[in-house]
C-alpha cells in the first residue's frame, strides 16, 4: 500500500512507512502543528494495549481542538478504549463496507 501511495504525485500527500506511534517525529519534520482529522484502520484489536494507547494518545495530542478521529473496526470490543482516550465517541454500522464495519468517531474536546 505504501508503494502505491508513494507513487501519487500530489504535494498534499506525505506517505510515511512507520508505526503510527511515531507520528510526532513526522509532525516535527514536516513542521505541522495540528491535524484537522485522523483516519485510521489500524487493527488495535491485535496490538498490545500499551501500543494502542500510545498511538491513540499521539493522535489526540496532535489533533486540533474540535478535530475528529475516525476509526473502523469489525467489532465494538474497543469502544471503551476510545472513550478512555477521547472521553467520547459515536459509532455507526456501515453495511456498505466490505465486510460491514463499525465506524467510530471521536472528537477532541
Ligand atoms: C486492516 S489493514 C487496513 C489497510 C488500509 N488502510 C485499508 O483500509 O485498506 C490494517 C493496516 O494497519 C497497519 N498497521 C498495523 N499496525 C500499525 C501501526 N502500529 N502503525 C501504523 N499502521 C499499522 C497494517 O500495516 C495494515 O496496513
Amino acid at each position: 500500500m505504501f508503494d502505491q501511495l508513494a507513487h501519487i504525485k500530489d504535494k498534499r500527500l506525505i506517505a510515511i512507512y512507520d508505526s503510527a506511534e511515531n507520528l510526532g517525529l513526522y509532525m516535527d519534520r514536516e513542521n505541522i502543528s495540528h491535524l484537522d482529522s485522523v483516519i485510521s484502520s489500524i487493527p488495535f484489536v491485535v496490538l498490545p494495549t500499551e501500543l494502542s494507547i500510545s498511538i491513540l494518545s499521539e493522535a489526540k495530542r496532535y489533533l486540533k481542538k474540535g478535530g475528529i478521529f475516525i476509526q473502523y473496526n469489525y467489532s465494538r470490543i474497543l469502544k471503551d478504549l476510545y472513550k478512555t482516550i477521547f472521553q467520547n465517541y459515536t459509532s455507526e454500522y456501515v453495511l456498505l463496507n466490505t465486510p460491514p464495519a463499525f465506524i467510530f468517531k471521536c472528537t477532541k474536546k
